[in-house]
């Protein structure tokens, strides 16, 4: 069952000038911190409205958008209709369920998304037997927060995440040659005043 949240907001996400800015930066961190190679096929995992898919989808040949909510999916597929593009597939799923999918790719992607699947070492076992040897993971999401930067936390399963945790379990799926940087510092009013939010990105490579 796809978030409740996701169906309802998709239609409008991207008029939220954050989200938007905060996607850019997230996307530009991942061009500057991996080696991308234009021959590469890639996979955003929790696409969205495709707003890192987007930014990612110049830099290599063919790019997925996968995601398991079905109104999110529509709009991706709008924009990638708009933009006239012939190298963005969409899949719904949630790998939080399904089997791993067969198909093999040179670069996974996510963004925002890790703080909305409960089982991550489980997630992280999946994505990288969906990599091709020597292939790269970057994922971004929210460092721990308490709890305030959603206005609602229905179906967030963590107040952001620890990225030296997050690159443990990275490195016991599998992953090696893990590093860390600051991908965007989010400004969002909160019950307790304005607050700052940093959003990590995490990659490494499959060896
Ligand atoms: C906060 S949005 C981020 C969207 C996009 N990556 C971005 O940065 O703009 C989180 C996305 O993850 C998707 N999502 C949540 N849980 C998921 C799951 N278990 N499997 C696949 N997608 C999921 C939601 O449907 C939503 O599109």
């Amino acid at each position: 069952m796809p978030h409740e949240r996701f169906e309802k907001g998709a239609q409008n996400w991207d008029e939220n000038q954050g989200r938007v800015m905060m996607a850019k930066n997230i996307a530009s961190a991942i061009c500057k911190m991996v080696p991308i190679s234009p021959e590469w096929e890639a996979l955003d995992y929790g696409c969205g409205t495709g707003l890192v898919t987007l930014s990612i989808e110049p830099e290599v040949r063919r790019i997925t958008g996968m995601d398991s909510s079905p109104a999110m999916l529509g709009k991706i597929r709008e924009k990638v209709r708009e933009l006239g593009l012939n190298n963005v597939d969409t899949v719904l799923a949630d790998l939080e369920k399904d089997e791993t999918p067969k198909m093999q790719v040179d670069l996974i992607t996510s963004s925002m998304t890790l703080h909305h699947i409960a089982d991550i070492p489980s997630l992280l076992k999946k994505l990288h037997a969906m990599l091709r040897p020597g292939g790269y993971i970057a994922l971004a999401d929210l460092d721990t927060e308490d709890g305030t930067f959603h206005a609602d936390n229905s179906g967030v399963q963590h107040f952001g995440l620890d990225r030296e945790w997050l690159k443990a379990e990275m490195a016991k799926a599998g992953f090696k040659d893990c590093g860390d940087a600051t991908a965007y510092v989010a400004e969002r009013d909160t019950p307790n005043g304005r607050k700052n939010f940093p959003v990590f990105l995490v990659w490494g490579r499959k060896g």
